[in-house]
């Protein structure tokens, strides 16, 4: 027999087990953590899991239009420089192979950011890596992108795009390495980007993954990233792909 106490005290825990429901149908339907279900449909949608700078997309600065890069030479409109703007690559045993375009972004130095540079490398299809280096590392951050040919839009497009979503790219410097054959000669226009949805680099077609007699020159491109550093401590690193 159930008596009148265990009625109570059962009643009781439905009670409390019912507004608790309730509770967290009222705390979900608040949307304590903004997400809204559309976004949540962007996400599945348009990021298949989760790939190098898929967080990015959250971020909402875009809409100020504002960019968070130092560009030089026309961008993030549109790449002009004379040949006076080229250097020849720091490494010396084949000089002449490759023209170097220093600062295309110069990073904003702050008395708060720590002086140790992390000078890094990247191709097009590591682009995405920069976003979640900036991230991470809360000093200056030197880049060397090795852009022959069409790679030099694909990359260009990826950082324009983290420079209007990304308020860590304000400590970012770029520098582009050209094989000297494929210096550009003409002004390359740059779309600005529509939103923040910044594609996965890893499954762009890099000149590359169809020419294999494109060699990827990386001492060059690590010197360049380490000389071109804005402090005395660097750390030399870099997501290699040869
Ligand atoms: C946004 O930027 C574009 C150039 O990229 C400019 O023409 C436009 O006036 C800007 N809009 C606002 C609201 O600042
Ligand atoms: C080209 O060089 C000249 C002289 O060095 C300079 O005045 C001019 O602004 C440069 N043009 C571009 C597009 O960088
Ligand atoms: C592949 O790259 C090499 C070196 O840049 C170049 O000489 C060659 O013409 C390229 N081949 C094709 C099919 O584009």
């Amino acid at each position: 027999m159930v008596t009148f106490l265990q009625k109570v005290k059962q009643l009781f825990l439905l009670t409390i087990i019912f507004t608790c429901i309730i509770l967290s149908i009222i705390f979900i339907h608040k949307n304590p953590l903004n997400l809204s279900i559309l976004n949540l449909a962007k996400f599945t949608k348009n990021t298949d899991s989760k790939y190098p700078s898929s967080f990015v997309w959250k971020l909402t600065a875009y809409p100020e239009n504002i960019s968070y890069c130092n560009f030089n030479y026309g961008l993030p409109e549109k790449l002009t420089f004379n040949e006076s703007d080229l250097s020849f690559s720091p490494e010396s045993e084949k000089p002449g192979k490759y023209r170097v375009l220093y600062d295309v972004i110069r990073n904003k130095h702050t008395p708060e950011v720590p002086e140790v540079t992390y000078a890094t490398h990247v191709t097009a299809d590591f682009t995405s890596y920069v976003a979640e280096i900036a991230r991470v590392w809360e000093g200056p951050i030197s880049v060397a992108a090795f852009t022959p040919q069409t790679d030099l839009i694909l990359t260009l497009n990826i950082i324009n795009q983290l420079c209007y979503c990304l308020p860590e790219m304000t400590r970012v410097s770029l520098h582009l390495i050209f094989p000297e054959e494929n210096v550009p000669r003409e002004n390359l226009v740059i779309a600005k980007p529509k939103n923040c949805l910044v594609p996965n680099s890893e499954k762009l077609e890099t000149i590359r993954s169809s020419n294999r007699s494109v060699k990827y020159p990386i001492n060059v491109c690590r010197n360049v990233a380490r000389v071109a550093s804005s402090t005395k401590y660097v750390l030399v690193s870099g997501k290699v792909k040869i």
